[in-house]
């Protein structure tokens, strides 16, 4: 009997919903959330109102794309955290009125396990086999998993301040770019010279990351020559992309390098919304060339947050019956 499965994601501004039928993928459609460019963030709020604007149809379509009706679910999943509760409230809140309604098993998806999955929908030919390496670089998010199985992930080290995604951001936010600053960061550097400007590189012990330092040396360099010519950023804004962008992806293939060299895997994957940065998959793919590991990338639709990756772990979740209760509630924080 095929096992077909719907999933929701709606953990920051993004409402995506996706079908999976025995672990392949038959839709995954996604309704972005426009209102909250102009204040350079996301704004809870207004992300809330929109995901409950958008869950209909979004999932209306995802089944019609599937060619499904919701007599032929056999589960229904959702993002159970971490991410903005009023957002994940919306999702979680679908998902079991619906789990209710056909009687189906409920699912509940960590959002960064979900991340690790994009990986897995390309088919079973394309996925990674185990053990792998994962280094999961989101906005909120940057750790280096060992996976031994689809559901067994170990962190072997993570940011010890701000995420990688989020140096991205903020950064980009001093010199006055629009949100999200990651994919404009890395338009902007396809043009830039990435040795013009030198940033701190953090000293921090073993496998973990730190990006704070980073952020805070941008600030200062950037006030410094701000004050000696007030165009500075303008003029010279494909370099400061280059070099900024340069940085984060040295402090990421330091400590990635270090992992394969500590556990001996030689099986490498990088997965969220930033591995869907050039130079970060330029540089994985060099490293794996040059040192002999093979690696596996997410093409990007799948690297942003979508439900394709949430419904792939409740595809997982499902052949091990790991349901979820009705009375679960969604979390804003939660580990891998
Ligand atoms: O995984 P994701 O969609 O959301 C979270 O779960 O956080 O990641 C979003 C992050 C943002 O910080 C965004 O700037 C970054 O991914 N990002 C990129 C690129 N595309 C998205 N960063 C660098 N280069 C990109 N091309
Ligand atoms: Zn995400």
């Amino acid at each position: 009997m095929a096992v077909t499965i719907l999933g929701i994601e709606s953990s920051c501004d993004d409402t995506s919903a996706a079908v999976v039928r025995d672990g392949r993928l038959l839709s995954n459609v996604m309704a972005g959330q426009e209102v909250h460019r102009r204040y350079g963030g996301v704004v809870p709020e207004l992300a809330s109102r929109a995901h409950q604007q958008h869950i209909v149809p979004v999932v209306d379509r995802a089944l019609q794309e599937a060619g499904v009706t919701v007599e032929d679910l056999d589960a229904v999943a959702f993002t159970q955290g971490p991410g903005l509760l009023g957002s994940l409230l919306v999702g979680a809140s679908f998902a079991k009125g619906l789990a209710l309604a056909r009687d189906i098993p409920l699912i509940a998806v960590n959002h960064l396990m979900g991340h690790v999955h994009a990986l897995f929908l390309e088919g079973p030919e394309k996925s990674p086999s185990f053990p792998f390496l994962c280094l999961l670089v989101s906005g909120g998010h940057t750790q280096l998993m060992r996976v031994t199985s689809p559901l067994e992930m170990e962190t072997l080290g993570k940011t010890i301040d701000d995420a990688a995604g989020e140096a991205f951001d903020k950064c980009a936010k001093m010199m006055d770019l629009p949100y999200p600053g990651g994919p404009v960061i890395d338009r902007l550097a396809q043009e830039g010279d990435p040795r013009r400007f030198s940033f701190a590189m953090p000293r921090v012990d073993g496998l973990d990351f730190s990006f704070s330092g980073l952020k805070t040396s941008f600030l200062y360099f950037l006030r410094d020559e701000l004050k000696k010519d007030p165009a500075f950023i303008e003029k010279n804004r494909h370099d400061l992309a280059a070099s900024l962008q340069d940085t984060i992806v040295r402090i990421l293939m330091e400590k990635l390098i270090a992992a394969v060299e500590r556990t001996g895997i030689r099986r490498v994957a990088i997965a969220g919304g930033v591995s869907a940065n050039s130079a970060l998959k330029k540089a994985v793919t060099t490293a794996g060339k040059d040192r002999g590991w093979e690696v596996f990338i997410p093409r990007p639709r799948f690297t942003t947050d979508n439900a394709a990756m949430i419904t792939m772990t409740a595809y997982f979740k499902y052949q091990q019956r790991l349901f979820a209760p009705q009375n679960i509630t969604p979390r804003a924080r939660m580990m891998l």
